[in-house]
């Protein structure tokens, strides 16, 4: 039987009890969760979503106290970055207590931790009395779900129940930090920005982001996050110069091809009437994330917009990167891998 879409916590609380999947709202992206202290609950997320189990998993936690029984060691860079971020898009690695599952960690001796902030899963976190082991709630490699909708679209034959919560507010998976002494290693960019961070912290974070399988976070593969049409850059994102000089040579004016721009920012007259003209032919498809490039907004779209390239038919999309800043770096994180 498919599974219900609702909002009852109560009864999302029952079936994780019983060690089945409920598919959860976050302020990032929904996740397929189950009682993250129990091994063979867990070993049905990696099955629903065909997910290697060599790929770790995010523990949900509803306060700090829980975070620490998850922990071996919790300092207090982990305490200052907790107390400053948590509940947010911020996801914390520290080194892993008995409790918790290898299967989880795959093998690790770390365990990645996050308190989630949206009301509905707050609420159900503190209903049960454990933490909740979510990956996002999509098929392994493919855009991950900023709607219930999205989670029904892929996985309603593979988990029990389904919390609406709505609309996803940052849009974009949350920012991996490992855990070093007084410092942080940045493990995957995500919807909390490195600035911010840094301003907490008071100094600079290290950063080891790796394109190929980086085996201090398996899961950044470097083919993820992407749908099935071929997104291409405009342009190098160091020469965001050659943008319009580039888009006027591509073989727009032709079903099939579709146009992804992060914003108008930036576009003279002439510009605008070549996109107008675009659109009035209708064959091109045209997107954009958000006209005045508010990055916060365009960051909550993107997934979403990745998903209708797809269901637009769309086959080949040009695009656009965001300015290389804030959030607009996780957004260019995104795009490089849906494209790669
Ligand atoms: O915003 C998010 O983080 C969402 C929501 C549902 O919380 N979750 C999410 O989970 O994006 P997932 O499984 O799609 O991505 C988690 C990433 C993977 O790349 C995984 O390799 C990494 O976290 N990870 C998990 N545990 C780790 C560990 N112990 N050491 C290094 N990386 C780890
Ligand atoms: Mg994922």
């Amino acid at each position: 039987m498919p599974a219900q879409i609702g909002i009852d916590i109560a009864i999302a609380s029952a079936l994780l009890r019983q060690g089945k999947l409920v598919a959860i709202p976050t302020e990032t992206v929904y996740g397929l969760a189950a009682n993250g202290l129990d091994s063979k609950s867990v070993l049905g997320i990696f099955e629903a979503k065909n997910r290697p189990t060599f790929d770790p998993l995010i523990l949900h936690v509803r306060d700090i106290p829980m975070a620490k029984t998850l922990v071996n060691e919790w300092n207090d860079t982990a305490q200052t970055l907790a107390e400053a971020f948590w509940p947010g898009p911020l996801t914390l690695i520290l080194p892993k207590s008995d409790i918790v599952p290898d299967l989880v960690t795959a093998g690790n001796t770390t365990v990645a931790i996050r308190i989630p902030s949206h009301p509905l899963t707050l609420a159900l976190l503190h209903l049960i009395e454990f933490p909740l082991a979510a990956p996002s709630a999509n098929p392994f490699s493919y855009v991950s779900p900023t709607t219930a909708k999205h989670v029904a679209d892929q996985l309603i034959d593979r988990v029990d129940y389904i919390l609406d919560g709505g609309e996803c507010t940052i849009g974009i998976e949350s920012t991996i930090l490992a855990i070093e002494g007084k410092t942080a290693k940045v493990l995957r960019l995500g919807g909390l920005s490195i600035e911010a961070i840094e301003t907490v912290l008071g100094q600079p974070l290290l950063e080891t982001l790796q394109q190929n399988s980086n085996p201090q976070s398996p899961g950044q593969l470097d083919h993820h996050y992407a749908p099935r049409c071929k997104l291409i850059p405009l342009y190098n994102k160091d020469e965001p110069q050659l943008y319009w000089a580039e888009l006027l040579k591509k073989p727009l004016f032709t079903s099939g091809f579709g146009l992804l721009l992060f914003s108008k920012q930036g576009m003279g007259a002439e510009e605008e009437f070549y996109l107008t003209k675009l659109q009035e032919a209708g064959k091109t498809k045209v997107y954009i994330l958000d006209e005045l490039g508010d990055m916060a907004k365009a960051g909550a779209k993107l997934f979403s917009i990745l998903r209708l390239l797809d269901s637009d038919g769309c086959k080949e999309v040009y695009f656009s990167w965001a300015p290389e800043i804030g959030l607009g770096r996780a957004i260019n994180d995104r795009l490089m891998r849906a494209s790669s």
